[in-house]
């Protein structure tokens, strides 16, 4: 899988941290093939976090994802480009991810941290089919 799915989060746009984070994705060489600003709906967001269900901070989550817009962004690059992208976001808990990730220079708490990243090629697979069902 050499495409993974994006998601600069609603604190993200709010900050206007946008043009920050798709530029460290382009100057890593990864190369933008969709990108959408749009209000995550709680439907989507249900089927986008489906695998947190249960957890204690799913609603939390859900009602951050869908507070205001975030920016959807679909790149390509080598084979597991998934990874590539979840090197360049750091730990899910900014106040853990170190300097020089997106998380460790912008956020200082967990849900509030900034950017989604697919983490394996079945989610990436996955999450590009839930938001960007006609991309070739
Ligand atoms: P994401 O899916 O948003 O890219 O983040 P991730 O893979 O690094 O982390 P994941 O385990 O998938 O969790 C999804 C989001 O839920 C929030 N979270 N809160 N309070 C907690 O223990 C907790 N654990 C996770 C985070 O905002 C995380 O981004
Ligand atoms: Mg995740």
């Amino acid at each position: 899988m050499k495409r993974t799915l994006v998601i600069a989060k609603p604190d993200a746009v709010e900050r206007g941290l946008v043009g920050e984070i798709v530029a460290r994705l382009e100057k890593k060489g990864l190369r933008l093939v969709a990108a959408e600003l749009r209000t995550i709906d709680a439907e989507t967001a249900g089927r986008h976090y489906a695998e947190h269900a249960s957890k204690p901070f799913y609603g939390d989550l859900v009602a951050f994802i869908t507070r205001s817009s975030s920016f959807v962004v679909v790149v390509e690059g080598p084979e597991d480009t998934w990874k590539i992208v979840r090197t360049l976001m750091g730990p899910t808990n900014p106040a853990d991810a170190p300097p020089g990730t997106i998380r460790g220079d912008f956020g200082t708490i967990m849900t509030e941290n900034l950017v989604h990243g697919s983490d394996g090629p079945e989610s990436a697979a996955r999450e590009i089919e839930l938001f960007f069902p006609d991309l070739p």
